[in-house]
């Protein structure tokens, strides 16, 4: 199992054993390590728009979450105007449409709210109802360190509130859409992820404490629910990549972003346009550049599996992101816990 993974590991202990002391000081870690991984020539700087110079996206259906705000609205802009079809999903109809109404080229707005789970599959219904393949599903909605516990039903089962919206809901939208990911000729399923889920707590995912009950902190669900982005595209590569379809998923993550993902430690108040950007932050165009990168590039059919950061290949953070039984049995938890939406 885990094709991708175990030949990453094994690349990665042997050529790390050979290099480890006679490392060039031109030669980056990276590059050695990703070394059967297509390098792109773009990095921290990049930004949306000179990922898709060059690229006509016609025929390409695109679904993302998180349409209306920061690093989806960016990657919603620059994909319709390089040709896609893009399904613009926002937590209302209003949100959806004012997104989809204020950029060039073809979209089509439709309601996504993650804490629902009925509201997540009549969106599934609502793009098989378009009936064209789908070619990327961009898993980017997400929220942040919610100061204070926030739960949601689901099914009678109380979960924290991150852990549904920036997975579960996604989990859900994914296996609805399956059939449709597979049949586009190389089917895509691109999570927006974090350096966050270095944060997550020990053991990775609280299989025990899933509604966080026992010891919430902020950071902590953040970080797991990120991590969970992570496994389920590592639990996707497992499961369908490779074979007769071409699906492939990756996790990404944008870098420190100015986006309004802030706004739950701000008390809900979106973030001020005049507030100077800190070192190392990047703008909304730079930040979106890798989940579009991931999402449309051709050097990357076929690869799947992996962590992106500034358009190429990063490691992730500490053992739980690279753990088979760990995704698979968050997979599996999952889909039970949205199992009557799956009938
Ligand atoms: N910005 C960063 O520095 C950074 C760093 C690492 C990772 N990320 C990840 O990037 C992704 C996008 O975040 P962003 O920075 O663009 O933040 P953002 O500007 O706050 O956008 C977040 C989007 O998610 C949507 N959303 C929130 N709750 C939802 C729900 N219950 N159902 C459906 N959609 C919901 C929001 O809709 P509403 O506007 O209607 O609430 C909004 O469209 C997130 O997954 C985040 O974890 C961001």
């Amino acid at each position: 199992m885990h094709n991708s993974l175990d030949r990453r590991s094994l690349l990665q202990a042997s050529i790390a054993a050979a290099v480890a002391s006679t490392l060039p000081r031109t030669l980056f870690a990276a590059d050695i390590v990703f070394a059967d991984i297509p390098r792109s020539e773009f990095g921290f700087d990049t930004t949306a728009d000179e990922v898709v110079a060059g690229h006509d996206l016609s025929g390409k259906v695109i679904l993302i979450t998180g349409c209306n705000s920061g690093l989806g609205y960016e990657s919603l802009r620059v994909l319709a105007a390089s040709g896609a079809h893009v399904i613009g999903a926002a937590r209302t109809q209003e949100k959806a449409e004012e997104a989809c109404a204020s950029v060039a080229g073809k979209t089509t707005p439709v309601v996504c709210e993650l804490t629902s789970m009925d509201s997540v599959a009549q969106c599934a219904k609502d793009v098989q109802a378009l009936g064209k393949p789908v070619d990327v599903l961009m898993a980017n909605a997400g929220i942040m360190a919610l100061p204070k516990l926030e739960q949601v039903d689901v099914n009678g089962v109380t979960l924290e509130k991150q852990f549904v919206v920036n997975h579960l809901g996604h989990q859900l939208l994914t296996m609805l859409l399956l059939e449709q990911l597979q049949a586009a000729p190389a089917g895509r399923v691109v999570t927006v992820s974090s350096g966050g889920h270095a944060l997550a707590p020990k053991g990775g995912i609280l299989f025990d404490n899933l509604s966080f009950d026992d010891g919430y902190q902020a950071f902590k669900a953040y970080g797991q629910s990120k991590l969970a982005n992570i496994l389920m595209t590592n639990e996707i590569t497992t499961r369908y990549a490779g074979g007769d379809s071409q699906l492939t998923a990756n996790a990404t993550h944008p870098g420190i972003v100015a986006t309004n993902l802030g706004r739950y430690m701000r008390g809900g108040k979106p973030r001020d346009p005049d507030t100077p950007m800190r070192d190392g932050m990047k703008t909304p165009a730079q930040g979106a550049a890798t989940q579009v990168y991931v999402s449309i590039d051709e050097r990357l059919n076929g690869v799947s599996g992996y962590y992106f950061g500034d358009c190429n290949p990063e490691e992730t953070k500490g053992n739980y992101a690279t753990d088979p039984a760990l995704a698979e049995r968050l997979w599996d938890v999952s889909a039970e816990l949205v199992e009557p939406w799956l009938a």
